[in-house]
């Protein structure tokens, strides 16, 4: 079996983790970039072929020129509110130029691919935990865009036998333990880096948008999963689809959530700092509470999240986000970092 991996989006937060856990598992990732949204100093475990997906013919060639067997795919735009001012562009990025790639994997014989999807084509869930078979009906462009590039990927299995793992992410949040790597967004939208970028200093405050939803504490909460994890769940999907498996769709998330409020408190507990908070009204679109049933990928990859506990993520990124800003404040309390 080929080691060589296409990595597209390879320079990015979750597409470099994911590139040090192939090599760490004897792979060899090439990350296709174009550094639209990614950071070249990210690209360390590999090769980087610094281009678009858009260009059919540079990806064919690169396939190609490696004969490339498998794909993990997180090239794509990634900002819910920019795909709401702005679906077109989602639409071309994340549909039209994904579409493009597979167009290309087909030419040039390469028939596995681990697809970046989200929980965010659930949109919001009639209950949680949220099982895969429950239905997909997203709120914004971002969701639907994934969702028809997993529809596509069935269709296309069906018809050529592109085999695929669509993983559903709930929020991926963390930094790679060993300082190399992290989460490295401009704009940054992500609560964690958030509210640690507010123990920094580097913003006045952090808003809690919604008091008042039917949660324990009132505030909204989410399902947070350490982008180490996610990044060894993708070399599991590729393990099981090197082995034979049929095409999956599977949650990435931990199955316990955590409230804006308990992130906070967390964070303040980690960083040792008092972290100034204001309260907002919720954000249209924003579901009170997204959970991951998280069992299938337990049973299909015999996959475990490992680092996922808040503590442990909170205390990495604070790591990670800390000596980038220069800052000597010491890490309490926490495994990682
Ligand atoms: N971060 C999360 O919590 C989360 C949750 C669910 C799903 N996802 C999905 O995971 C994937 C990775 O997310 P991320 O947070 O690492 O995002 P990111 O923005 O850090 O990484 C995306 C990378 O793709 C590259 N890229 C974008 N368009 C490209 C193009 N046309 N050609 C070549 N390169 C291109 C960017 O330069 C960037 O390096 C995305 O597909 C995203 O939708 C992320």
């Amino acid at each position: 079996m080929n080691k060589v991996i296409l990595v597209t989006g390879g320079a990015g937060y979750i597409g470099s983790h994911a590139c040090k856990a192939l090599a760490r598992a004897g792979y060899e990732p090439i990350a296709y970039d174009s550094l639209v949204r990614g950071h070249r100093d990210a690209v360390r475990w590999g090769p980087l072929v610094e281009g678009d997906l858009a260009d059919r013919a540079l990806l064919a060639a690169t396939l190609k020129r490696h004969r490339i067997a498998a794909v993990m795919h997180f090239a794509a735009f990634a900002y819910v509110e920019e795909s709401v001012r702005d679906p077109a562009l989602y639409f071309r990025n994340n549909v039209i130029n994904t579409l493009g790639l597979f167009e290309a994997m087909r030419e040039t014989g390469a028939s596995r691919i681990v697809f970046s999807s989200t929980c965010a084509t659930y949109g919001v869930p009639e209950r949680v935990p949220i099982a895969e078979d429950m239905p997909q009906r997203p709120v914004n462009p971002y969701g639907e865009g994934k969702l028809m590039v997993e529809r596509a990927l069935h269709w296309l299995d069906a018809a050529y036998g592109l085999k695929f793992a669509a993983l559903r992410y709930f929020n991926a949040a963390g930094a790679d333990p060993d300082g190399e790597i992290g989460e490295n967004h401009e704009p940054e939208t992500h609560l964690i880096p958030l509210i640690l970028q507010t123990a920094l200093k580097q913003r006045a405050e952090i808003a809690i948008y919604g008091t008042d939803y039917p949660t324990p504490d009132g505030s909204a909460v989410r399902d947070y999963i350490h982008v180490q994890d996610l990044a060894e769940a993708h070399v599991r999907a590729l393990q099981y689809l090197e082995g034979g498996g049929a095409s999956v769709a599977l949650n990435l998330g931990t199955g316990t959530g955590h409230s804006v409020r308990e992130t906070i408190a967390c964070a303040e507990r980690v960083t040792g700092l008092s972290i100034p908070k204001r309260e907002a009204p919720r954000r249209a679109g924003d579901p009170p509470m997204l959970v991951a049933d998280a069992r299938r990928a337990r049973t299909v990859l015999g996959w475990q999240a490992r680092l996922s506990d808040l503590d442990t993520i909170v205390a990495t990124a604070w790591a990670w986000h800390s000596s980038r800003a220069g800052h000597s404040a010491p890490v309490r309390g926490a495994a990682g970092g």
